[in-house]
């Protein structure tokens, strides 16, 4: 009743609100007047083949030579090889060999690409590499692996993205590949989705803080772009399968998934990943609104646009909105795509070739697409160093950058729950059991050694599971052995082995999958481990869950018994070490929440919901509660306390183009010293259209000894109070904004002081 009553007050309101301009933002430099002259003259010497040639993008493995292949040498057959480079032109090569090589494969390998495109092809164009380094160098031997992404937004640390993004490029530079799949901008919306780990998480205010991060961090040294992916919406599909329809309108695109990208473009992004799917039935790679109008045309992007695997093809095979393969290329190439992951056949460049001959698709057009391609090459520096750098071999895997992933994993952990149990004291006598135990595979995830990061045999030796590092930390462990991730084990033999042990430490979870492989229907935890945790409760022996997940499985049936709840995510290879030393104390744990975590199958909505799915409408006993998740983005617990205090705004009455700023003190009021990660949230109380419950508008994180405070200030602009509005531009109108940090609430009026002009254009935030 109260919110129809409210709707009056908003006819008025709405009638004062400010849309920001649709001019296109200079977002990205023009390229130096050097790399410019070196392809205008390439490229006025090139054949319609070789242009068409430089749009295509082939995978590895139709190079390989036939056999087993070796760490160190990757062996390729140099005939199919010198078809591919020589013969039809091809501009870039991806992807790993199908297991990681070491530094020293990759650098044989590359050399022997460069060697034919640079000495054997008519203009010596040198081959742009690229491979999908998305937690680390993922793909190569030791190479130095972080948090999957949802880990690293659980970090809520920007400086930490940032080095973990110098790290990757130092070690994909020492690999000789400078070309990087990442980072991953999806906003995950949808916890069903099998690349949700991949995210992160669900607020794009943290995609566009942590992910500007990362793209500065990978593309500083100027030897390695980045792409970031997956250019739109990906993040948010219907069913909750893999690369299958998103349902959103235009406006909620701008809203929810669209700030990530625009942020990093505005960075200095390079190259952009097409997403495979469709946002309300148009397929992303068939989208000239997405892919030119908005991202060149409104974003200012100006670099390379590659689709996704086998994209194209599948504009005919799977969305039927080409009806042949020729009308497939068609349709990309005009929409905006300048690259092809073609990439198992040269069917695509046959088409476009044919598509530019009989005038379908003008030269002119195919020349811009080269000029982007020829230009990112020049930007790194291929055409004058087309060879791994042996001395960047150095950069890789070096102690400091081990250190940063183990700060980057016991950042990310997060304590939702502790009954009093947490931190085990030294020594105590534990049992540890579940599938995810002792496991290197379901510590890593996805997209670890080989595509699925399932082949436990690829691991380095000596990487501690979560057992090794309790062990580590109490002589008194049992461990009764629970391999499966879905099959009840000998349960008997666990519930005797409680006898005598102080607590239980349950490691469930999931294991390694990576994209539609891990497509699921039931968001629940398997029955098998649910089971385990029961059997463990009943014996009545204090319970902790550990949960090693790439999506958050639903624990409701067993999270209520158990005494502690530690998140660990997919930590990566020192995530052993930081769960055990979460569990013993010797880590204070600091990580938040950077999802909703469902409690109940069909409850997904998330943290920025409408006030409208927070009433209780269950009547005749229906169990229809409002928004109850099992926890809320943001939580993590810690083993000291931290209060807030006077949180003051910078004035009670801003312009529509003034932003606001904010402060707060935080104080350390434990007895330990420990981060805290301060969230700040707004509010709009009424708007035109119906406002979000909560806005994550700001975050830092703070290091505290006990009794420290800190006052922290944040700067909001007026594109952070804005919506985006029915026309697909942000707007903000006057009226009464709160900003909550904590319990802690203030207002503050925005008026229209006439100045509607200074409101800053930001159609992408
Ligand atoms: C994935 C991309 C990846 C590409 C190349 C696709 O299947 O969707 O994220 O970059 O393969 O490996």
């Amino acid at each position: 009743m109260k919110i129809h009553r409210r709707s009056v007050v908003l006819a008025a309101l709405a009638a004062v609100a400010l849309p920001c301009t649709r001019a296109p933002l200079a977002a990205q430099q023009a390229p130096a007047r050097a790399v410019r002259a070196r392809v205008d003259s390439l490229l006025a010497r090139m054949t319609l083949e070789e242009k068409v040639g430089q749009m295509t993008q082939i995978d590895l493995p139709n190079f390989l030579a036939a056999g087993a292949q070796s760490p160190d040498s990757v062996r390729l057959d140099l005939q199919k090889l010198r078809t591919g480079i020589v013969q039809r032109h091809i501009g870039s090569i991806l992807n790993s060999p199908g297991s990681a090589p070491t530094v020293k494969g990759w650098n044989g390998l590359i050399r022997q690409i460069q060697d034919v495109a640079t000495r054997e092809t008519r203009l010596r164009i040198p081959v742009l590499y690229g491979v999908d380094a998305v937690h680390g160098v993922n793909y190569t031997v030791d190479a130095t692996i972080f948090p999957q992404n949802i880990g690293m937004a659980a970090t809520f640390d920007s400086a930490l993205a940032r080095r973990e993004g110098e790290i990757v490029a130092a070690e994909l530079t020492a690999a000789g590949t400078p070309w990087n799949f990442a980072p991953v901008l999806d906003v995950g919306r949808q916890p069903l989705w099998p690349r949700f780990y991949e995210t992160l998480g669900e607020e794009p205010f943290i995609g566009r803080r942590l992910g500007r991060a990362q793209v500065e961090g990978m593309q500083a040294s100027g030897h390695v772009a980045v792409s970031l992916k997956h250019y739109l919406g990906y993040g948010g599909p219907a069913s909750g399968h893999d690369r299958t329809p998103a349902l959103i309108s235009r406006r909620m695109v701008r809203e929810l998934y669209l700030p990530p990208f625009a942020e990093a473009v505005r960075a200095g992004a390079k190259t952009v990943m097409v997403n495979s799917s469709e946002i309300d039935g148009e397929a992303l790679h068939a989208s000239r609104y997405w892919l030119t109008d908005v991202l060149r045309g409104e974003l200012g992007f100006q670099g390379v646009i590659v689709t996704d695997y086998q994209d194209i093809i599948y504009l005919h095979t799977r969305h039927h909105v080409a009806a042949t393969l020729k009308d497939a290329v068609r349709i990309a190439v005009q929409a905006g795509v300048d690259m092809s992951m073609t990439p198992n056949d040269y069917q695509f460049a046959d088409d476009l070739l044919q598509l530019v001959r009989e005038g379908t698709i003008p030269v002119s057009r195919i020349d811009q697409s080269v000029r982007r391609i020829l230009t990112l090459k020049a930007e790194l520096g291929l055409f004058d160093r087309p060879y791994p750098d042996p001395a960047a071999r150095a950069g890789f895997a070096t102690a400091g950058a081990r250190e940063a992933a183990a700060q980057a994993a016991r950042e990310s952990i997060t304590l939702l729950k502790n009954d009093s149990v947490l931190p085990l004291r030294p020594g105590a006598r534990v049992l540890v059991t579940g599938p995810a135990a002792n496991s290197l595979t379901a510590l890593n995830g996805g997209w670890t050694y080989v595509w699925q990061g399932n082949d436990a045999s690829r691991f380095p030796a000596g990487v501690p599971t979560i057992l090794d590092a309790i062990r580590k930390q109490s002589a008194d462990v049992r461990y009764v052995p629970d391999s499966s991730f879905t099959e009840l084990g000998d349960m008997a033999a666990v519930t005797r082995a409680t006898a005598g042990a102080d607590a239980a430490i349950v490691v469930l979870g999931e294991d390694a999958y990576a994209e539609g492989v891990g497509n699921i229907d039931d968001l629940t935890l398997p029955e098998s481990q649910l089971m385990l945790a029961e059997a463990v409760q009943a014996t009545g022996i204090p319970t902790i869950l550990v949960l090693v997940e790439g999506r958050p499985r639903l624990i409701e049936r067993v999270a209520g018994r158990a005494r502690g709840i530690v998140m660990a995510y997919w930590p990566g290879m020192q995530g052993g070490t930081a769960v055990a030393d979460v569990l013993f104390g010797r880590v204070n744990p600091s990580g938040r929440l950077p999802f909703t975590y469902p409690r109940r199958p069909n409850a997904l909505t998330t943290y920025d919901h409408r006030f409208t799915e927070e009433l209780s409408t269950g009547d005749g006993g229906g169990a229809t509660g409002g928004f109850d998740p099992q926890f809320q983005l943001g939580e993590g617990l810690s083993y000291t306390t931290f209060a807030y205090s006077d949180l003051k705004l910078g004035a009670d009455t801003v312009g529509l183009a003034d932003g606001v700023s904010a402060q707060v003190t935080v104080r350390n009021t434990g007895a330990r010293a420990g981060d805290d990660v301060v969230l700040l949230f707004t509010h709009q109380q009424y708007g035109s259209l119906t406002p979000a419950v909560r806005r994550l508008r700001g975050f830092q994180r703070v290091a505290l000894a006990p009794g420290e405070s800190r006052t922290l200030r944040f700067a909001l602009a007026p594109e952070d109070l804005a919506f985006v509005g029915q026309d697909g531009h942000p707007v903000l109108e006057p009226g009464a904004f709160d900003i909550m940090v904590g319990s802690l609430k203030a207002t503050f009026q925005v008026v229209n002081r006439g100045r509607s002009a200074a409101v800053r254009a930001a159609p992408q935030r």
